[in-house]
């Protein structure tokens, strides 16, 4: 669709850590961006500015997700835009409206500005709280969380996604506005901002924190950079369409601990592992259709300690 017009595209939240990763990569490719954050001033977003590119190529607009004016001013004039912005874990119920409205009022800006499509980051959050999805069988884009079931279990970040992916995606049908939505699983890789993001933060408290004793969870991720690719990839392939679940690697964690303690082995690492159940396999399959490759698990950790390394977060130990 719109490969030979790589005309201005919105990226929301952008300067969060994944939406950084994204606008390093547009830049790269000539994209102009409009980047929404909450506040331009703020310190936190300083290394957007930085990025290759960006001095004549990204402006960025102050915008929150609940105020339908301020993402006006950010996407009129854009062909395409990445809704990258949601408010990430949080034990609180509060998270839900902005998710939820903030993406509603994303798609309606996006509408009256005629975007051409509208690429939604998701999560597996979405995908992966079914308990009646069979034991056996492998996830793939049919299987959605069971909005009752978060509540009940009081999973308000898995909900607030579910339902923001679901109003999209129906939001899409009703209007004829082109949305594709992408679900990624665990993101770790290199972060280009200065604060520490909720997934990032479980990578750094396995080499820092010396831990007594920790779940020996199955893990599945996706480097943050092969994540930008398949944002990409799935806003420029014309016949991308519907949802995408975007993982790579599935590790229980007292193995992504040997596979760190290999590459480095003289961080604090955790003392004990305690054996849990679950564990559902999820497919990226059809994103791999579409043209999606990734990297290997080692390559990501590594580069995800150096830049760990680099901002000084792991020193002390
Ligand atoms: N990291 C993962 O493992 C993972 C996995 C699956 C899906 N995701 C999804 O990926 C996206 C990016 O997450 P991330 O990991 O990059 O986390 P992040 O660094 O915390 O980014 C979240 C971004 O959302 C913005 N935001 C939150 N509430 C907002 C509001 N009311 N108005 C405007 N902006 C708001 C934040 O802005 P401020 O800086 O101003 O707070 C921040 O830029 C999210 O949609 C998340 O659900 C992440």
């Amino acid at each position: 669709m719109l490969m030979a017009e790589k005309g201005k595209v919105c990226v929301t939240g952008a300067g969060g850590y994944a939406a950084s990763c994204l606008v390093k990569l547009l830049l790269s490719k000539g994209y102009v961006i409009h980047g929404t954050v909450r506040d331009p001033r703020d310190e936190k977003n300083a290394h957007l500015m930085k990025l290759e590119k960006a001095p004549e190529s990204l402006k960025l607009f102050k915008a929150d997700l609940l105020d339908y004016n301020s993402l006006c001013a950010a996407i009129t004039g854009c062909i395409g835009v990445f809704h990258v912005a949601s408010p990430v874990p949080s034990s609180t119920v509060q998270l839900i409206e902005p998710a939820v409205k903030g993406t509603l009022n994303v798609l309606k800006v996006c509408s009256e500005a005629k975007v051409k499509r509208v690429v939604v980051v998701s999560s597996s959050a979405a995908v992966f709280m079914n308990p009646n999805w069979p034991k056996d069988q492998v996830m793939d884009e049919t299987c959605w969380s069971d909005k009752n079931y978060c509540r009940e279990t009081k999973n308000w970040y898995c909900l607030s996604k579910t339902e923001a992916e679901s109003e999209a995606l129906d939001y899409a049908k009703r209007t004829g506005l082109d949305v594709v939505t992408v679900c990624p699983t665990f993101v770790f890789g290199p972060k280009l901002q200065s604060t520490v993001n909720a997934s990032s933060l479980v990578l750094i408290n396995l080499l820092k924190e010396g831990l007594e004793s920790v779940p020996n969870r199955v893990r599945m991720c996706v480097d943050v950079r092969d994540l930008a690719e398949a944002l990409l990839l799935t806003y420029e392939k014309p016949e991308a369409e519907g949802r995408y679940i975007c993982t790579s690697h599935t590790i229980r964690t007292k193995d992504l601990v040997d596979k760190l303690r290999s590459l480095y082995p003289n961080y604090n690492y955790p003392n004990n592992f305690t054996e849990v159940e679950g564990g559902q396999r999820i497919s990226s399959e059809k994103l791999q259709k579409l043209g999606w490759r990734y990297m290997p698990l080692e390559k990501t950790l590594s580069d995800s300690v150096k830049s760990y390394q680099e901002a000084g977060i792991l020193d002390g130990n």
